[in-house]
């Protein structure tokens, strides 16, 4: 089954594993999670952070990047996600732990490229009901900032920069929208320690 929101240029979608088997018919557990897709234009500006791929990259937001925000309005926790065209990802939870490990594989074609990033469970606070996104690129003055749900106009205020974490201006999204009404969020070791 594979259920999917269109969010822009950032496809999330969700999906189910089901238990496969190796060879011998040993079962293979696989963790599972939220697959986030990207599909998005590449402009290879900036050059790609020294750091490897699949491997987190302190400091990413400051390359070209696809960030996306899974927020608890009411407890203000929230999951960050970036992850990058040439491979590098970097995992934020509001609670401070960061460069945590993500299964992620980039691909660049052409001016395109396409990313695949599996978010395990435990990664998401509980009660999630909002999220964004945001795509970053280019260097210097050229430096684009797009995002899905915009500060409105009015709101704006002289000189002001771009803020991704103005989490008032997130919209409503829930995990239960994606993996249906009934699905009931795994506990989580990460969240749970932090709630203490
Ligand atoms: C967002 O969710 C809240 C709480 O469920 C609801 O009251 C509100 O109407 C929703 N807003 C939109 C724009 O759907």
């Amino acid at each position: 089954m594979l259920n999917s929101v269109c969010t822009g240029c950032i496809l999330l979608t969700a999906m189910e594993f089901h238990i496969r088997h190796t060879w011998d018919s040993l079962p293979v557990h696989r963790e599972e999670g939220l697959l986030m897709q990207v599909n998005a234009p590449f402009f290879n500006d900036p050059p790609a952070p020294a750091g490897p791929p699949g491997e987190p990259f302190p400091g990413l937001w400051d390359y070209e990047v696809v960030e996306s925000f899974f927020l608890n309005s009411n407890t203000e926790q929230y999951l960050e996600v970036e992850v990058c065209p040439h491979g590098q990802h970097l995992i934020l939870l509001l609670n401070g732990k960061h460069n945590l490990p993500l299964s992620f594989n980039a691909d660049t074609k052409n001016k395109i490229w396409k990313g695949e990033a599996l978010l395990p469970w435990r990664y998401f606070p509980q009660g999630i009901n909002k999220m964004n996104s945001y795509a970053i690129h280019g260097s210097g003055a050229g430096r684009t900032y797009e995002s899905l749900y915009p500060v409105p106009k009015e709101d704006l205020q002289e000189g002001q920069g771009p803020d991704f974490h103005r989490l008032e201006y997130f919209q409503n999204f829930t995990l239960q929208s994606i993996m249906g009404e009934d699905w009931v969020q795994p506990e989580s070791d990460l969240w749970n320690l932090a709630s203490k």
